[in-house]
C-alpha cells in the first residue's frame, strides 16, 4: 500500500477508461510522468451501471506500472463479494456507491478491514443526507458529476452545491472530496472553489496525446490544475 499523507492540495487523477485498453500499463506510467498525482481506475459491471471495463485481474497487472496512488472506483453491485479481491489487487482506495446497495456501512467497515482506504461515491441524484452517519467510514467522498458508466459525458452543474454542502460536513476530518465526470478547465475551477481536492478526468487528460506522444498529457494536466489552483487561491 502507498502511504497517503492527507492534504486539500488540489490532486489530478487521470482516469484510464479515456486511456488504450491495449497499453493500460504504459499509459498508467505516462500520465505519472506527466504530473498525474494518483490513477483512477474505473470497474464497470454491465449491471450496477450500462457498461463494462474489467475486474481485480486487470487492477493487479495495472499495479506495477503505478508508482503512486492506485484509486479503485467500483461501479458494480454487489460489492462485498469483490473487496478483497480489488485490495489484494493492490488498491490504495476502494470507493463504492451508497446505491450499490442496502448494507453500505457494512461495505466501508470491510474496505477499510481489508487494509484500503474507504470511499463512498454519489450519483447525480442522490442527496448527502445519509453521508453525514458515515462520516467516521470513509476517507474519501466521490461526488459525480456524471451519471457514471461512460467517460466523455457533459458536467451537471447542479452538484456544485452538493459540493459545498459536503466541504461544510466534513469540517476538520482528514476527508477527500473528489470529483468525477465531465472535469476540465473550465468545470475544475467551480468544484474547486466549491472544497473539492481531487479531481477525475479521463478525456480532458488523455486527449491529444498517446504513449508515443505523452507531452499532451501533462500540458492537459497541467491546465486543469492550474484553473483549479486559481480558483482555490493559490498562486498558479
Ligand atoms: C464515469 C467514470 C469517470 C469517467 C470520467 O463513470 O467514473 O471516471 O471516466 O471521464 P470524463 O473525464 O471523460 O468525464
Ligand atoms: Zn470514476
Amino acid at each position: 500500500m502507498t502511504q497517503i499523507p492527507f492534504s486539500r492540495d488540489i490532486k489530478i487523477a487521470p482516469s484510464i477508461l479515456a486511456a488504450d485498453f491495449a497499453n493500460f500499463g504504459a499509459e498508467c506510467a505516462a500520465a505519472e510522468a506527466q504530473g498525474a498525482d494518483w490513477i483512477h481506475v474505473d470497474v464497470m459491471d454491465g449491471h450496477f451501471v450500462p457498461n463494462i471495463t474489467f475486474g481485480p485481474a486487470t487492477c493487479a497487472a495495472i499495479r506495477p506500472h503505478i508508482k503512486g496512488i492506485m484509486d479503485v472506483h467500483l461501479m458494480i453491485a454487489p460489492v462485498d463479494p469483490y473487496i478483497d479481491a480489488f485490495v489484494s489487487a493492490g488498491a490504495d482506495i476502494v470507493t463504492a456507491h451508497i446505491e450499490a446497495g442496502p448494507h453500505i456501512h457494512r461495505t466501508l467497515q470491510a474496505i477499510r478491514g481489508a487494509g484500503a482506504k474507504a470511499g463512498l461515491a454519489l450519483n447525480p441524484g442522490t442527496g448527502v443526507g445519509d453521508v453525514e452517519h458515515l462520516l467516521d467510514m470513509v476517507d474519501l467522498i466521490c461526488v459525480m458529476t456524471v451519471n457514471p458508466g461512460f467517460g466523455g459525458q457533459k458536467f451537471i452543474h447542479s452538484q456544485v452545491q452538493k459540493v459545498r454542502d459536503l466541504r461544510a460536513m466534513i469540517g476538520d476530518r482528514p476527508i477527500h472530496i473528489e470529483i468525477d465526470g465531465g472535469v476540465d478547465p473550465t468545470t475544475a475551477p467551480l468544484v474547486a472553489a466549491a472544497g473539492a481536492d481531487v479531481l477525475v478526468a479521463g478525456s480532458a487528460v488523455f486527449k491529444g496525446g498517446s504513449v508515443s506522444n505523452p507531452e499532451p498529457y501533462g500540458s492537459n494536466i497541467a491546465k486543469i490544475r492550474q484553473a483549479a489552483e486559481m480558483a482555490n487561491g493559490h498562486a498558479a
